[in-house]
């Protein structure tokens, strides 16, 4: 078993739908922590994509059934950073339906975390959740107001919760990504630690090395990261690491300024809306509703 990346502090969470390479991270990184999951990732699954090459699309019953199944092979493969499990939500959906969902897969395995997105019916499901003593994980966070927000309106839980900067989203549009996780983790440094920072959207070996180096709780990133990680024996940033935040030209990326904000204010007087939060759940019932017959 390979120890050495327990050098680091920052959990090891496999960002994906398919346990087989969950096993593989595995068997190269000696242990997991833990494991995302999305809409998008749960379409690209090998067998949900065989059904579809079939020409069989699921019933929204089957579907979750099906991600149920990958969930709870998933889960005994990971750690205590959880399986994450997403709802599904358009902008029609209703916090009440969001947390109707949420509670039943909360109840697919021990180490489930409900992921709800940062938006503003999403963090009322959160509310509700943690109040009902639910682990949650926010995600499609692009911004520090988002995450202040998710701060403020999962304050009353007992347990830790997640919030997950999407840097790579952010750098695909020449903003520096890492910047969001460096100024979340300033912010929260002011706070009582129940937010746990889980930087996501990691699409390279520097965005692990820079999440790494900020000490974000934990990281999630596709197998081919930790392979590429794993390949390059376990690197770990030093002490003159620097982050160099560049897009696919060699560009730099335009610096994400921080900003003072008050984690006492309530969580709906925060600016939460963010363009790639809104695309970002486009995106997601597009691929959801690939998998599912246009009647159910
Ligand atoms: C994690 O929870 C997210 O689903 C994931 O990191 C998104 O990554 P992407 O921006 O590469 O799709």
């Amino acid at each position: 078993m390979n120890t050495s990346f327990r050098r680091t502090k920052t959990k090891i969470l496999v960002d994906g739908g398919d346990p087989q390479e969950t096993v593989r991270v595995k068997n190269l990184v000696g242990q997991v922590d833990g494991q995302t999951t999305n809409p998008t990732l749960i379409s690209k699954n090998p067998e949900v994509r065989s059904e579809i090459s079939l020409g069989h699309k699921f019933t929204s019953r089957e579907e979750l059934d099906e991600y149920k199944k990958i969930v709870q092979t998933i889960a005994p493969l990971v750690g205590d950073a959880g399986v994450s499990i997403e709802v599904f939500s358009d902008f029609d959906t209703t916090a009440e339906e969001m947390f109707a969902q949420g509670k039943e897969m909360f109840s697919w395995v021990p180490n489930a975390y409900v992921k709800y997105p940062c938006t503003h019916e999403g963090l009322r499901a959160a509310e509700m959740s943690v109040d009902q003593g639910m682990r949650v994980n926010i995600t499609l966070c692009f911004s520090q107001q988002q995450a202040a927000a998710v701060y403020a309106a999962t304050k009353r839980s007992k347990q830790p919760v997640y919030v997950s900067p999407f840097l790579g989203r952010l750098d695909d549009r020449g903003e520096n990504g890492m910047d969001l996780v460096a100024n979340i983790k300033k912010m929260y440094a002011a706070g009582d630690g129940h937010v746990l920072v889980l930087a996501a959207s990691i699409r390279r070996l520097d965005h692990l090395l820079g999440a790494f180096a900020l000490q974000a709780e934990l990281a999630t990133a596709p197998a081919k990261v930790w392979e590429e990680w794993a390949g390059a024996s376990f690197p770990l940033p030093g002490k003159d690491f620097v982050y160099q935040g560049q897009d696919k030209s060699g560009n730099r990326l335009r610096p994400i300024p921080y900003q003072s904000l008050d984690l006492s204010r309530p969580w709906d007087t925060f600016d939460i809306r963010h363009e790639l939060t809104t695309k970002g759940i486009q995106q997601f019932v597009a691929d959801y509703k690939s998998t599912v017959k246009q009647s159910a």
